[in-house]
Formats: structure tokens, sequence, C-alpha cells
């Protein structure tokens, strides 16, 4: 759906009157595109104490090729950081004029044990943020605080939370700020989850606080193997990175996905058709499935993809069986549990057929369809599940009992099944979407549409690609480390933040 205002204020004339009127101005956000470079520019790194990701973070600059410069105030990063081969300017080079803007801000907090440590942080991004350009990038790093052992480390880490999602909302001009923990002995499992927060493709999320710990038991012991695109002997091409080990040499970042198999349910439109895009593009071979209603939607989405279609209602009680008679012969890797409906009305006045109906499809479904490709084990190890839930699922809303039941009901399984599919190496994880411009948000009356788009840091509305590209992330061979987490795709918005 067209965003009218945004593409105003954006126009010569609409940002004069903006201007004059003071009236907000969102940012039209950078997203990935395919035919321009991901990466590029400058990146500012900073540090606290005794950082213990530097080998990670020196790895990944060399991977992604952006030029770091060092921030000198922070005592003794500028020193560690050159014998990484970190720093390859001074930070003054980036100051003044547009060429001098940064790309991204980093820092790593993750040897900070105690409150009195924090200063750093002001120091750096005191010095760094106004030469932050554009859609820029702010990524700290930390340690989990619930893995700290002393109080006082779990309360320092705890408050990098409070940093950066501050940042994010100072920030504004399309400028994401996240936190990523990292577990100790996960270093060398960071590069996918760093490579999304600092690209384009994570343009709609910001204020996020993502876990990153050592990959399940399958994963990392081999079963999946350790393997990578050049590999002749896989027949497949398949992509795969063990546990959280860092991709070997040769691994395609273009094409990640490539030999996989991924399921999407509810892709015929809206956010389920950007997902069998996103992962498509990526190199999988999407099965997209939809209600037989849909069907000449679903079977014109998935041939320009190349992929295959279903059309089942997952809802029907024989699914879960057909679904997987379907993926038996060759199994699945990725699935994702994104169909779901709405049917609002305050509690007084909802039906108990409205009430089923949205927890069946968007809530047990996805629980009966798991079970059986499970039980199966038409998942393979090492798979992904992501499951979409939604804000309201997290804050509650009017007139949506049924609907935020069901999300939030998606939450807990994605918490409660993540300890149990470890053994075998899953993941699982969600997807919180904020206000998204699909068919389901253009049914909202328009006032509460207005204000539903704007109560967030970039001022607008996501699109269904902003949450394709963070579900290609979390199904992603590098994303092994990544379980049990909610990530929202919502631009930081106000609504249960
Ligand atoms: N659009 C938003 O702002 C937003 C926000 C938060 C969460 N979400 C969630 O994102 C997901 C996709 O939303 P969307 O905006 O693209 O919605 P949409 O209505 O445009 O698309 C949903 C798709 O799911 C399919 N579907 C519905 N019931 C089905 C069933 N029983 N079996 C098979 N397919 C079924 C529909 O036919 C449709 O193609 C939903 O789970 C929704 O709750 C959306």
């Amino acid at each position: 759906m067209n965003d009218s205002y945004l593409n105003f204020v954006n126009s010569p004339f609409g940002a004069r009157l903006a201007r004059s009127l003071g009236l907000p101005k969102p940012e039209v956000l950078h997203r990935y595109r395919a035919d321009q470079p991901e990466f590029g520019g400058m990146v500012a790194l900073g540090a606290g104490r005794e950082p213990h990701l530097l080998d990670a973070l020196a790895n990944l600059v060399a991977s992604i090729g952006v030029t770091s410069v060092a921030h000198e105030s922070a005592g003794l990063w500028v020193p560690l950081a050159n014998r990484r081969g970190l720093m390859t300017g001074r930070f003054e080079a980036a100051e003044g004029g547009s060429h001098g803007k940064l790309a991204a801000l980093l820092f790593d907090a993750s040897g900070i044990e105690d409150s009195s440590q924090l200063e750093p942080l002001h120091g750096f991004f005191h010095d760094t943020l106004r030469s932050l350009g554009k859609c820029g990038r702010i990524v700290v790093l930390g340690r989990p605080p619930e893995r700290c052992a002393k109080p006082r480390q779990w309360t320092a880490q705890r408050a990098l939370e409070g940093l950066t999602r501050s940042l994010g909302k100072e920030a504004r001009r399309g400028i994401t700020s996240n936190l990523v923990y990292v577990e100790h002995g996960a270093e060398s499992g960071i590069e996918a989850t760093l490579r999304f927060f600092l690209s384009p493709r994570s343009a709609y999320v910001s204020g996020q606080v993502v876990r990153i710990g050592t990959a399940g038991e399958s994963a990392s012991s081999g079963a999946s193997g350790l393997r990578h695109a050049s590999d002749a002997s896989l027949g497949s091409g398949a992509n795969d990175v063990a546990g959280a080990a860092s991709p070997p040499p040769g691994f395609d970042w273009a094409q990640p996905l490539a030999g996989r198999r991924a399921v999407v349910t509810g892709a015929a439109r809206g956010i389920g058709a950007a997902i069998a895009s996103a992962l498509a593009a990526e190199g999988a071979h999407v099965i997209g499935i939809d209600i037989p209603s849909a069907r000449d939607a679903l079977e014109a989405t998935l041939r320009q993809l190349n992929g295959s279609a279903l059309a089942f209602d997952i809802a029907a009680p024989e699914a879960p069986a057909q679904i997987a008679a379907a993926l038996d012969e060759q199994g699945v890797d990725i699935v994702v549990h994104n169909a779901g409906i709405t049917k609002d009305k305050t509690i007084a006045k909802m039906t108990a057929a409205a009430w089923q109906n949205v927890i069946d499809i968007n809530l047990g479904a996805q629980e009966r369809i798991d079970d059986a490709l499970l039980a199966a084990g038409i998942l393979r190890d090492g798979g992904r599940i992501v499951a979409v839930s939604s804000i309201s699922g997290i804050a509650g809303n009017l007139g949506q009992t049924n609907y935020a039941t069901s999300k939030a009901g998606v939450i807990g399984r994605v918490q409660s099944m993540a300890p149990h599919l470890r053994a075998r190496g899953i993941t699982i994880n969600a997807v919180a979407p904020g206000f998204i411009e699909t068919q389901m948000t253009a049914k909202i009356p328009l006032a509460i549409r207005e204000a539903g788009r704007r109560m967030n840091s970039m001022s607008q509305g996501g699109q269904p690609v902003d949450v394709a590209q963070t579900i290609a992330w979390l199904a992603h061979p590098g994303s092994a480390g990544v379980t049990g987490q909610i990530v929202r795709v919502c631009g930081q918005s106000l609504i249960g933040a």
C-alpha cells in the first residue's frame, strides 16, 4: 500500500512545506537491492574495556569489505584494534562533509563488568552519532546478562539495552540501533547476524535485542556437515555452516540457502509472497501453501520463483498429514508459519466461531504442522522454523483478543520449543511485525491506520520485504546460534515497547 504522506514530504515542494510547518519527515528507507552493493563506506568502531569480540569484528570487517576507523577516546581500543588490523584510518578523517558520513557505528561492550565502566559508551556515541549518515546502522555488542556470573556484570550488560533503544529514538533519519548479546563460545557465529544488522536488509528493524548462543547439538556436531557451495561431493550445492562456526572460505553469501527447501504458509500474497521471494532469491526451493480459493495467486507467485504451490487450508484437520505427505520424499529445511487472519471485535461482541477460527489458523495449525513434520523427521536436523507473531501479541490490542491471544501463543511456542529442538540443531524463532503495508492493514480505518503507521522511530509503516528479509536472516545457515528469540519488525514502534 502507498504511503502518500511519506512520498509527499520527500518531494521538493513537500519537503519545503514540512520544514516550514515543522511536520515530521519520514526518511525514504534504504532497502536492499540485488543490483546495488550491500555494504560500503566507513564504519566507526568503539569499545569498552577488554573487548572480547575483536577477532570476530576483524573477520567481519574484512569479509564485508568496509573501511573501519577506530575511535581514539576509547583508550585500550586503538592498540588492540591495530593489532588485529582493524584500524585503517583515523576517526577525524570521517568527520565533516557528506563524503565523510559514517555508514555504521559498532561498539564492543562485551568486556564491561561494572556500571563504573560504562563511560566509553558516552564518549563514543557523543563523538560519532552526528557523523552517522541517513539510514546508518548502530550495533552494540555485549554478553547476555543472564549468563554473567557476577551481579555487577549482569547489571552493566543489562544497562546496554537502555542505551541502544534510546539511540534508535534519538538518531531518527532512518537510522537503526540494535543490541547483540554474544554468549561465550559463540564468537565465531556472529557474522550472519552482524551482516543482517549492518545491511539495508534490516531497514525496519530497530530497538531489538538479539542473543547469539552456541549452536545446538546436531548443528555443531556436524550431522549436517560443514559444507560450502564449491563442495561438489554434495551434489545439491548446499551451502551449509555447521553450528556457530564461521562460514568456510568459499561460502556463497549471495546464495546462502542454495540447495535448501523451504515451506511458507500464506504465500499467495502480502508478507508470505515476499518471504517466498526473499528465500528463493537466496537460493532456496520454495513450497508455498495457501487456501484453495487463493490457488491462482499462489501458483502465479510460485511460478515466478520456480517454486511449488500446495493449495491447502492449514487449519483443516487433515492438513498436517497432507502437508507431511507432500513434503515427505525430499524433506524440508525451513518452515515459515506466516498464514494468519484477523477477525476483530471487542470480546463482548465476538462470536465463539470468530475466536476459535483465529486461534486455529494463527496458532493451532502451526503446532499441528510442526508436530507432523518433526515426528516424521521431514523437517531435517539443523533446520529452521520461523513463525510470524505480531506486536499485538506483545502489547495486546483493542478488538483483537483472539488475534493477540494467538500471536502471544506463537511467542510461547517459540520459547518453549527452542530448548527441545536444540538436540537436533533446529532453531525456532518468531518475527513480530508492527504496522506493515499489506491488504490486512489496508482494512484498518484511516485514522487508526495513520496512527499505527507513524508511531515508531521511522515514522512510517514497514514493507512486506522488511519482514521477509528478517526471516531470511533467521533461516540462514549462519544463524545456528539464534534460537528462541522474538524479533520485532516494527521500526521501533512505541506500541508494546
Ligand atoms: N500486515 C501487518 O501489518 C501485520 C502485522 C503483524 C503481523 N502480521 C502477520 O503477518 C502474517 C501475514 O500477514 P499479511 O498482512 O501478509 O496478511 P494477508 O491477509 O495479506 O495474507 C495472509 C495470507 O494467509 C493466507 N491464509 C489465511 N488463512 C489461511 C489458511 N487457513 N490456510 C492457508 N493460508 C491461509 C491468506 O489466504 C493470505 O494469502 C499474518 O500472520 C499476520 O497476522 C501482519
